[in-house]
């Protein structure tokens, strides 16, 4: 399939679908996540600066040419998924939706905006219609924002044990992998490792730290996103509000996610990890109602996009090497915290893939939604 050969099985009815930083770590991974759940398509066009412009790309046995973003580029466009960044969401989103597009974006420019739905399809997938948005006549195009991907990953296991006994406090702690911050910082993972290893004299000194500035390789940091008054980093934040924001719609909704509209405190460290794909977060949770070790494992277990991986007797919990290329979060060292009374309080550690289930899988999976929506309603 390209822009300029539909591929003749496609449904006319089927939209027209583009990726905006398709050479991208997500682009690609939206490319994967496409093809292997045949989402319905009447031509995909690939997106990114003009310098990959011409580049090919894989989309299952067929090769598609990756065109230069402009203006001018959602013309025949009814779908684009965003992942270039702010400042490119920011300039070329609302030209998206001008032109008649629904976009999905998976930067953080438009997430806290008011009237733009925040969405987590497994936790509050009602937020699209809420907004008014879709994918037909008489619904809006309109931008529909993705949330950060270690949001994402926590609330895939926090959310059902939200919605049963109320989550009043989170204290979470990530280790996020390179692939977090994209292509060239996994590619300089990848450099500095091999620079660490024939150092001579064995120092691991590295050379090339165009990207975060400081040794990766054998080491571990602060979050790379810009500090804010008080001490917090901005991922760090991001955590916090969108959270806040995601459960504040489907509370609004009197859905009963967030009973009697309790408003969880956060508060979040996140950490890169020289881990190349798929973030680990250590969650401890305060419940208002009672929520005791095995009733938390049963509801993780029925819950959907989540795997329960709890082995103590083999002290096999989740890892992020698993966890890469899956489209599930992986949930385990499920137990008591000890400093709280009995029922109150909870240990988790998750592992997900970022780039999938924290971005492309995330963003597909709406887009979904709203073809469900558009059928429902014919
Ligand atoms: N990586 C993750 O796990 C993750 C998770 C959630 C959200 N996100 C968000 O998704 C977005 C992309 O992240 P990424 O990790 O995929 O980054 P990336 O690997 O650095 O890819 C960036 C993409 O943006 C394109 N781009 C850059 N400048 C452009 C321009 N002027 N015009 C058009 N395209 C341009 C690049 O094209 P060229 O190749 O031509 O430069 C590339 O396709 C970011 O907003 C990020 O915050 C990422």
């Amino acid at each position: 399939m390209s822009s300029d050969a539909p591929s003749p099985s496609s449904s006319s009815r089927a939209p027209r679908v583009a990726i905006v930083g398709a050479t991208g770590a997500v682009g690609e991974e939206f490319l994967r996540v496409l093809h292997q759940r045949a989402f319905p398509m009447t031509s995909l066009k690939l997106l990114a600066s003009p310098r990959s412009a011409g580049k090919t790309l894989p989309f299952g046995d067929q090769t598609l040419t990756v065109e230069a973003l402009d203006a001018d580029a959602f013309h025949d466009v009814d779908l684009a998924l965003f992942s270039a960044g702010g400042s490119i969401s920011r300039e070329y989103a609302p030209l998206a939706v001008a032109a008649g597009a629904v976009v999905v974006d998976n930067s953080s420019a438009f997430r806290m905006t008011d009237g733009v739905p925040l969405v987590v399809p497994e936790v509050n997938p009602d937020a699209i219609s809420d907004a008014g948005i879709g994918l037909r006549d008489g619904l809006d195009a309109g931008i529909i924002a993705n949330p950060n991907c270690s949001t994402i990953i926590m609330l895939l296991a926090v959310n059902p044990l939200h919605r049963f006994a109320g989550v009043e406090r989170i204290v979470v702690s990530t280790y996020q992998a390179a692939s977090g911050a994209g292509a060239a910082a996994m590619r300089e993972l990848e450099q500095q490792t091999r620079e660490a290893l024939a150092a001579p004299g064995g120092t691991g000194q590295v050379v090339s730290q165009d990207i975060f500035g400081q040794q990766y390789a054998f080491n571990l940091f602060s979050h790379n996103s810009p500090l804010q008054s008080g001490g917090y980093n901005q991922e760090e934040m991001k955590m916090v509000h969108e959270t806040h924001k995601i459960w504040g719609q489907d509370a609004e909704r009197g859905s009963g996610a967030a009973p009697d509209r309790i408003r969880t405190g956060i508060t979040a460290t996140c950490i890169r990890v020289p881990v190349m794909r798929a973030h680990a977060e250590s969650i401890n949770l305060t419940f208002r109602d009672e929520c005791s070790e095995i009733k938390a494992s049963a509801l993780l277990k029925d819950a959907p996009g989540i795997t329960v991986q709890d082995d103590r007797g083999a002290n096999a919990f989740p890892t992020p090497v698993q966890a890469s290329h899956q489209d599930d979060v992986f949930v385990g060292r499920v137990r008591r915290d000890l400093s709280q009374p009995e029922g109150r309080g909870l240990d988790l550690f998750v592992c997900g893939d970022q780039v999938r289930k924290g971005a492309a899988l995330n963003a597909v999976q709406i887009a979904e939604l709203l073809l469900e929506k558009r059928t429902a309603d014919r």
